[in-house]
């Protein structure tokens, strides 16, 4: 019998997290509203210390990756931490979420260095908004990228747009693109963290805003698959595209978790919110300590608490999820 990660609510994870840096070349208000500060004391993982993790949480059952950051591919070894992640039978699917500010001129080579699945965020499908939030005026070349993207061979590409009251919160403006277009569009709903409490009074809208209107379209809810995060699939026969809504303020969020986090200065967090984490660093130096490391995590896995602590308006140690990769 191998050891399994199963915490003491019978959630099983199968899905790990892994930032590998807290840099960001863009400012989205919604991630950092107070600038972009960068903790120069945080020395990210090595590609060393990333193959330790690797291989102890794929021991332990770990099936699907998701590279996260900051922004991911900021990394000037991307595409080595991607040759060697994927050099993982285990690994069946290895994931990045990004801002796709790199994407057309490396998706090639990542997807040819193993990436099989990609997570872009896209706020806004109306240009002026889309600066509004992200500081960037990128609109453009973000939806190349979602062509490219399905071009050279990723089956899995999803749009990720936070919802903000008032602001990006008409469905039309999206329907009409996902029509034709075979990703899936998630409709994510602001978070408090422990610098975006302005904004979040300002402009948290409840995801059922959206999915009211979908239901009321036709829209129909798709059974969850293995391995899946935690959003909501609706699918509607006229569209390519689906729409997922991810609720981490609805009822039971947290009951279908099925993911760990690793930080970039090789913490191991249990939930997105709260303080609940576990050093794991001085055990990633060589493959001697596998066993120590794999033992580690098991016995704290019992810290995992059932559920996170936004209704009470307590972000713990997140200031901003560019920290801890969302
Ligand atoms: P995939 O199914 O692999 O696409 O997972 P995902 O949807 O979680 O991936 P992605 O990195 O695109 O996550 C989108 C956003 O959803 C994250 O940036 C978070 O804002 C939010 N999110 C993801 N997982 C959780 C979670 O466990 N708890 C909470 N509260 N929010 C989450
Ligand atoms: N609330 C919800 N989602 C957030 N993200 C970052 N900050 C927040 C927040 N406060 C998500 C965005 C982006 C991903 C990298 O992190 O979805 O696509
Ligand atoms: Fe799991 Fe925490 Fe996310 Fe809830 S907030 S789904 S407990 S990681």
């Amino acid at each position: 019998v191998y050891m399994q990660l199963v915490d003491n609510y019978q959630r099983r994870f199968q899905y790990l997290r892994l930032s590998i840096t807290e840099l960001c070349n863009f400012q989205c208000q919604y991630c950092l509203p107070s600038g972009y500060q960068p903790n120069k004391e945080h020395k990210f993982l090595s590609l060393n210390e990333i193959n330790h993790v690797v291989a102890t949480f794929t021991d332990l059952g770990v099936r699907k990756i998701r590279l996260t950051g900051g922004e991911p591919t900021l990394r000037r070894d991307f595409i080595d931490i991607l040759s060697l992640i994927s050099s993982y039978p285990s690994v069946k699917e290895l994931a990045i979420t990004t801002n796709g500010s790199r994407l057309l001129k490396n998706i090639h080579h990542w997807h040819q260095a193993g990436l099989n699945a990609i997570n872009i965020s896209i706020d806004s499908f109306t240009p002026h908004l889309f600066k509004l939030i992200t500081g960037q005026d990128k609109l453009k070349e973000l939806l190349q990228c979602v062509d490219k993207s399905l071009e050279v061979g990723i089956k899995k590409v999803k749009i990720n747009t936070v919802l903000m009251k008032n602001i990006n919160d008409n469905l039309n403006d999206y329907l009409l693109w996902i029509k034709d277009i075979p990703v899936e569009l998630r409709f994510i709903e602001l978070m408090e963290t422990g610098e975006s409490n302005d904004i979040f009074n300002r402009y948290h809208l409840s995801g059922s805003f959206i999915e009211t209107q979908l239901i009321a379209q036709g829209w129909e809810l798709q059974p969850k698959k293995p391995l899946s995060g935690p959003a909501k699939i609706y699918v509607h026969s006229d569209y390519q595209g689906k729409i997922g809504l991810i609720m981490p303020y609805s009822k039971d969020f947290c009951k279908s978790c099925n993911r760990l986090r690793v930080s970039s200065i090789g913490k191991l967090h249990y939930c997105l919110f709260g303080d609940a984490a576990v050093d794991l660093r001085d055990l990633l130096g060589s493959s001697e300590q596998k066993q120590q490391l794999k033992a580690r995590i098991l016995a704290s896995l019992m810290i995992k608490p059932e559920k996170h602590l936004l209704h009470d308006h307590r972000v713990g140690i997140t200031p901003n999820l560019s920290y801890i990769g969302g």
